[in-house]
């Protein structure tokens, strides 16, 4: 499963990329306001940091208005995929942009049918948002089990993103579900480093190696 961060934020991106282990990136408007700078800037930024697909999500709910701000997008860098709501507006702006070989990654995906629709308009990446379905008192994970199992069933190439991921075991049941992309926030990702048997299996391991070794074989 590719591991993408769900963040505008430059410093948490940088840390990140520092790692090693991110292939992508998503935004939303929400986490590109909060930034606080304009969207292309925001996005060239990106770009620079992390070299894979850079999701920059469309405001405009008219389909022509989006098809027009998502070719500004994708004009950006050639990472950007266009991220576009499933709306009618949006899945027919998701058809269009599509046939001109601009990836769309459809977005607020809350049930399978949903699904359907964008694989159906060609898109490169659908997000099913499994925090906000938990937050109502539903089981987000299934809709993803779902997506993956439905488009296994007819060969869709559209990828299924896991989103609004908010702890550790959703990343792992996203990814015993199949996810093609799991995209979280920075704290998540950090979180997936921890457990207290490494932290004390290191001490000992250390303890062990200072009781015969006054130093570490590079510092020789
Ligand atoms: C995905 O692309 C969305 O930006 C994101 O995962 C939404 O997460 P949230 O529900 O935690 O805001």
């Amino acid at each position: 499963m590719k591991i993408f961060l769900d963040t505008a934020n430059l410093d948490e991106l940088r840390r990140a990329a520092e790692w090693g282990i991110v292939d992508g990136v998503t935004t939303n408007p929400s986490l590109i306001a909060k930034e606080g700078r304009p969207i292309e800037e925001q996005i060239a930024k990106i770009c620079e940091i992390v070299d894979g697909d850079i999701s920059a999500e469309v405001v405009a709910t008219v389909a022509e208005e989006m098809i027009r701000e998502g070719r500004l997008l994708a004009k950006i860098h050639r990472n950007v995929v266009v991220k576009v709501p499933l709306t009618r507006d949006g899945i027919r702006a998701c058809s269009i942009l599509s046939r001109e070989a601009v990836r769309v990654n459809v977005t607020l995906c809350f049930q399978p049918a949903q699904a359907l629709l964008a694989a159906k308009a060609g898109a490169y990446i659908i997000s099913p948002f499994v925090g906000r379905l938990d937050d109502i008192g539903l089981e987000g994970m299934e809709l993803v089990r779902q997506i993956v199992q439905i488009y296994r069933n007819y060969g869709f190439k559209t990828q299924v993103l896991a989103a609004s991921l908010r702890m550790p075991n959703h990343v792992i049941a996203s990814a015993l579900a199949g996810a093609d992309i799991g995209t979280m926030p920075f704290k998540v990702l950090d979180q997936l480093f921890n457990h207290p048997l490494t932290d004390r299996g290191l001490e000992q391991f250390l303890k062990d190696w200072g009781k015969v070794f006054q130093e570490a074989p590079a510092a020789r």
